[in-house]
């Protein structure tokens, strides 16, 4: 035999380390799946695995990952592997582990905890159509093009668009309590179409919609995440008072149109910000504009909506509150929703995408650039 067996088995534990679950992502050998690995004396390596559900979806996927680990390593033969699955105890442990610690009584809202480093954004608006999800959507694509970790809630628990803006069709999976969530365009996605029967309407009051969020946003395995988008029902009703108390830390981001009425109400939108101690990290005109083909602008809901809502709040709540960007209006922008392929992706080279990218850009990199900068607070009554 060339190399000692104890040398081989190290070798292949750190092999298995390097495969990931294809749902959790996260390294195997850290979710308790590898109940034994032995390298028998022909130099075959002998694995196994336990699923966390039975039939699991990506046994294969797991399969090649764990041979073609496993079976690189030197003085391997081969790779045998046999499946499993975790009783319910081994189920709850892993469920503990992703966690992040012990079962707790009360659902532990990873984002909102003191040393998160998870940017939260709560896209508000007054009015209902002006662009809320298209936005959500389209800086959710953005940010995980640029390599972001991204996750998505629908919290517009009526409307829910999302998941179909995104081409998220893909059903949440469980192990225990825990919810994976499907992904799309590299966007982790969860919301509440995605738990009721095909197009069924939801008919839920206050506190069930308070208890549906917090379980979307604790029970929800998220990892890691550089970026939480909350796609907010419109108004300033039920959601955005149970988003204020779960998440605290949230930052508003308010969508308008360019159109003075449009503005007043997300204006009151975003005033609710001073009353929750929530701050408002910008404003995005959408609808601008439509462009000719002679390449004039035709300004169909008015113009100066986003500027008046970015200044007035800045007023009422006596911080900067900036234009972040001006969405034109663009068939492509409905289309590429319609199509599950948001336009950033779709036509990253159209004007609406370059604009959204731009605010993309500038969330992606806020918190960066406030790192020990003083934040120059003054006293207010300038
Ligand atoms: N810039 C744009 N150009 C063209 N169409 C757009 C643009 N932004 C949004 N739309 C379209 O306008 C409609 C409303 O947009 P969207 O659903 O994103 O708004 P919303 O604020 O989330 O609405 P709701 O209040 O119903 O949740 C959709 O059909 C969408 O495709
Ligand atoms: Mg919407």
């Amino acid at each position: 035999m060339s190399a000692p067996v104890s040398t081989v088995n190290d070798a292949v534990l750190a092999a298995l380390a390097t495969v990931n679950d294809p749902e959790i992502r996260r390294p195997i050998t850290e979710l308790g799946m590898v109940r034994s690995a032995e390298v028998g004396e022909d130099g075959v390596v002998r694995v196994e695995l336990l699923l966390t559900v039975a039939g699991c979806p990506l046994k294969d996927k797991l399969r090649s990952d764990i041979t073609a680990a496993v079976g690189a390593v030197s003085g391997v033969s081969g790779v045998e592997i046999e499946f499993g699955v975790m009783s319910t105890e081994q189920r709850q442990e892993l469920q503990a582990k992703l966690r992040g610690g012990g079962a707790t009584e009360e659902p532990v809202i990873p984002f909102a905890q003191p040393g998160s480093r998870t940017r939260v954004y709560a896209v508000a608006s007054g009015k209902g159509g002006v662009g809320k999800s298209s936005v959500t959507v389209n800086l959710a694509a953005a940010l995980a093009a640029r390599g972001l970790s991204v996750g998505v809630v629908d919290a517009d628990i009526y409307g829910h668009s999302v998941p179909r803006m995104l081409g998220a069709d893909g059903r949440p999976t469980r192990v225990e309590d825990m919810i994976m969530p499907p992904q799309a365009h590299g966007v982790k996605v969860i919301s509440i179409g995605m738990f009721t029967a095909g197009n069924a309407a939801v008919v839920w009051r206050g506190p069930m919609l308070h208890r549906a969020l917090q379980q979307f946003l604790a029970d929800v395995y998220w990892g890691d995440l550089d970026v939480l988008l909350l796609d907010l029902p419109p108004g300033t009703g039920d959601v955005a008072i149970s988003l204020a108390q779960l998440l605290p830390n949230a930052e508003i981001l308010v969508v308008t149109t360019p159109q003075a009425a449009a503005a007043e109400v997300a204006e009151r939108a975003g005033a609710i910000a001073l009353q929750t101690h929530q701050r408002v990290v910008g404003v995005i005109e959408n609808m601008s504009w439509l462009e000719l083909p002679d390449g004039s602008r035709m300004e169909i809901f008015g113009a100066g909506g986003g500027q008046t809502v970015a200044d007035s709040l800045t007023q009422t709540i006596g911080a900067s509150v900036p234009l972040l960007g001006q969405v034109p209006l663009d068939t492509r922008v409905r289309e590429a929703g319609d199509e599950g392929n948001p336009i950033v992706l779709a036509e990253p080279d159209s004007p609406a995408s370059k604009a959204l990218g731009q605010v993309a850009d500038r969330l992606a990199l806020r918190r960066e650039s406030l790192l020990g900068k003083p934040l120059g607070l003054k006293p207010t009554g300038r």
